[in-house]
């Protein structure tokens, strides 16, 4: 995919993340970018001019009133060139003088005079990002429009933990990119993994997925500028970066949850492996081994996709439908059968597909058509399959 952006004004701060600043330069210079850096005052304290001119391969901008500047009017041609302003890092102090409409330095009065897209990365410690004057400068930012990437949560720089460190400049990069992405502005929630059903309490039923195909799509939809809620069963994997994750443990919480959030979503992706069944009873104390044989009475369990397949108006819906015998037949069936747009068929009877694999392999139908998407890592697969649903999307709304 094209990077979106040619032209990139990136402002830098006073943080101690301004370090990170030389590696994303390089980063937005290998994506075919011109980066030209405007450098507070501050944060010419925490890396030189020098290094910056170098990774950059051009002048470094710093001083508004300068009577050396070649350009009398150097912020109104910087803003004027800009197709995007980038603050990475942005300091709390940065993120007043904006949300202030400040003129008092180069990058803030840049900044007031370019109709260029602003994105910001802030990057400070975590009981500055709370302060209740930060968050109202960032709420004022984002209702006039600018967009934040992050900040991170983890470790800081002071030895604290919470949020508020720079995103990593790969995470800035993909965040420019799915900004004008396949998916922008499209709400896709994302069911993934297994479901427990309780038997008492400390034993459940459940199955074998690992969530990796929901975690490979809800990653790429990401990527691609959708927003993505991703409703997650029980699963050992780390959350996408910029996905909306809820948790869930039995069939019943994840009904329940999608049924709450599931307003405005336009795509609807059921991988999730839901306990068909459950105990209809759950023993409140353990069950003793007292007895030679136990009986389990199972009853059917409640089917999200149907739920949401029977919502008026619908979303976009794609069921998956894990298959050992008749895959074909059984994907049409539950096509047809639940109301669906789509249908994403995967054996699991293969030893180096499916469940709990880092790959897998989908036949994938819809009314009229079908298409295999040969085996392929899951993220690989999971930019197919979006690729095919942003199609028949296109097809189902009108649009394309
Ligand atoms: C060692 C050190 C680290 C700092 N790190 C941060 C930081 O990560 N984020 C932040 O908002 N301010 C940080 N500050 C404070 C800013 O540098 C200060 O508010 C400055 O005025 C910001 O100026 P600017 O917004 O014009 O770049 C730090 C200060 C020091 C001394």
């Amino acid at each position: 995919m094209n990077f979106p952006f040619k032209n990139i004004l990136l402002g830098i701060t006073g943080s101690i993340a301004a370090y990170k600043s030389i590696e994303l330069i390089r980063r937005l210079r290998e994506q075919g970018a011109t980066v030209k850096v405007v450098l507070t005052c501050a944060g010419a304290a925490f890396v030189t001019p020098l290094t910056l001119q170098a990774v950059a391969g051009g002048k470094v901008y710093q001083d508004l009133l300068n009577a050396d500047n070649e350009l009398q009017f150097s912020h109104l041609d910087l803003a004027r060139w800009a197709e995007v302003i980038l603050i990475a890092p942005a300091s709390a102090d940065f993120l007043a003088k904006l949300s202030h409409g400040m003129a008092d330095d180069l990058l803030s009065t840049v900044c007031l005079a370019s109709d260029a897209p602003l994105k910001v990365a802030p990057a400070m410690n975590q009981q500055m990002w709370a302060a209740a004057a930060t968050q109202a400068n960032i709420a004022l930012l984002r209702q006039r429009g600018a967009q934040f990437l992050g900040p991170a949560q983890g470790v800081q720089a002071c030895g604290e933990t919470g949020l508020g460190r720079l995103l990593e400049p790969a995470d800035i990069v993909a965040q420019l990119q799915s900004s004008t992405g396949l998916l922008a502005h499209l709400h896709i929630m994302v069911t993934a993994g297994a479901t427990r059903e309780a038997i008492d309490p400390v034993r459940f039923i459940s199955n074998r997925s690992s969530g990796r195909m929901g975690f490979a799509i809800a990653q790429a939809a990401q990527q691609w500028g959708a927003r993505v809620t991703l409703v997650s069963g029980v699963v050992a994997l780390p959350t996408p970066f910029g996905v909306q994750r809820l948790d869930c443990i039995s069939a019943q919480d994840m009904h329940n949850t999608v049924q709450q959030h599931i307003a405005g979503v336009a795509v609807f992706i059921a991988t999730a492996a839901v306990a068909d069944y459950r105990p209809a009873t759950q023993a409140t104390e353990k069950i003793k081994k007292n007895t030679a044989m136990l009986t389990l009475t199972l009853e059917r369990s409640p089917d999200i996709l149907a739920m949401v397949a029977r919502l008026q108006p619908k979303p976009f819906c794609v069921g998956f439908a894990a298959e050992t015998q008749n895959l074909r037949d059984h994907a049409l069936q539950k096509l047809h059968n639940k109301n669906l747009d789509m249908v994403a068929a995967n054996w699991v009877n293969q030893a180096d597909i499916g469940f709990d694999s880092l790959n897998n392999a989908l036949q994938v139908f819809w009314r009229g058509g079908e298409q295999i998407l040969p085996k392929t890592d899951k993220l690989t697969l999971a930019r197919q399959l979006l690729t095919l649903v942003k199609q028949r999307y296109g097809c189902a709304t009108g649009t394309r």
